[in-house]
């Protein structure tokens, strides 16, 4: 999934220190505003929106070009950081603009960072060493949930149901894709076969099989949901179906066999 993350971190570079660890995450390109241009917007998959928060908004590079570009049906996230504890109604002018200019918000986050401004001189400055670790392993973690909601997969399952089986597996299509598993759903028609699935996955849930063209989730009743092979995959052709009842299976799993000790292989 290309990813662009745009941020205007005009103060002390609080915001970038975010958003350079979400673009770790996604492996996004990281660019201020200035440097945007529509093709940008229409050659990215997701888009991400980030700046510190000035005078209880969002500040005006980041609102203006938002207000400049067509994100008519974009998928985007938007994120700051900020003084106050709460973040209350700061993202809300944001908010309101993509969703004027039909955009999809698929999420928002927001942390505290160092402020030595205004009130806050008299104490030499609020929030020091913020963001911290914490704060950029929170911002990681959310890009993480970002990336999941923004796959091409993350409806499939809901939408289509299996009329047919391919290798003892479920297949489901909407015409143009042939998508087969269940907790882990795989693309064959975008897969392209490199086998990055298979080399990422602790569990070795995926096998080649003599008749099949792509690695298959054979063995996808193993999977533990630690979203290697999707992360790796290049074509966005694998899905981790996280849901609460896939999280039960593991914990049974655990702790009623000992399949899951057998199939894990650190790699
Ligand atoms: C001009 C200015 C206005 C600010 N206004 C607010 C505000 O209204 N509310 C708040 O919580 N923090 C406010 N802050 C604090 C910043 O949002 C905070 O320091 C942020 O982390 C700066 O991000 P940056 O370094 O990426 O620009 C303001 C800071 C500046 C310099």
């Amino acid at each position: 999934m290309k990813t662009l993350i745009i941020v205007s971190s005009t103060y002390l570079g609080n915001t970038m220190k975010v958003a350079k660890a979400m673009a770790q995450e996604l492996k996004a390109t990281v660019k201020c505003p200035k440097e945007v241009t529509e093709s940008d917007i229409s050659s990215y998959d997701l888009i991400g929106l980030g700046s510190g928060i000035n005078f209880a908004s969002h500040n005006k590079e980041i609102i203006s070009l938002v207000e400049e570009l067509d994100i008519a049906r974009k998928k985007i996230f938007i994120f700051s950081t900020r003084c106050r504890p709460i973040l209350g109604s700061y993202h809300k002018k944001l908010k309101s603009l993509i969703a004027q200019k039909d955009g999809i918000l698929l999420g928002e986050f927001s942390c505290v960072g160092f402020d030595r401004t205004g009130p806050w001189v008299g104490m030499n400055g609020y929030n020091k060493n913020r963001p911290n670790s914490n704060d950029l392993f929170k911002s990681a973690l959310f890009a993480l949930q970002m990336r999941k909601k923004a796959h091409p997969l993350s409806a499939f399952k809901k939408t289509y149901t299996p009329l047919l089986t391919y290798e003892g597996l479920p297949l489901r299509s909407d015409g143009i894709n042939e998508v087969v598993g269940n907790v882990v759903l795989l693309n064959t028609s975008r897969c392209i076969a490199c086998g990055k699935c298979m080399k990422s996955c602790p569990m070795n849930v995926f096998t080649l099989k003599d008749n099949a063209k792509t690695p298959l989730p054979v063995d996808e009743m193993n999977c533990i949901m630690c979203g290697k092979c999707e992360k790796e995959c290049p074509a966005d052709a694998v899905f981790i179906n996280e849901t609460f009842s896939n999280g039960l299976r593991i914990l049974f799993r655990e702790s009623s066999c000992d399949k899951l000790q057998k199939a894990y292989w650190y790699k």
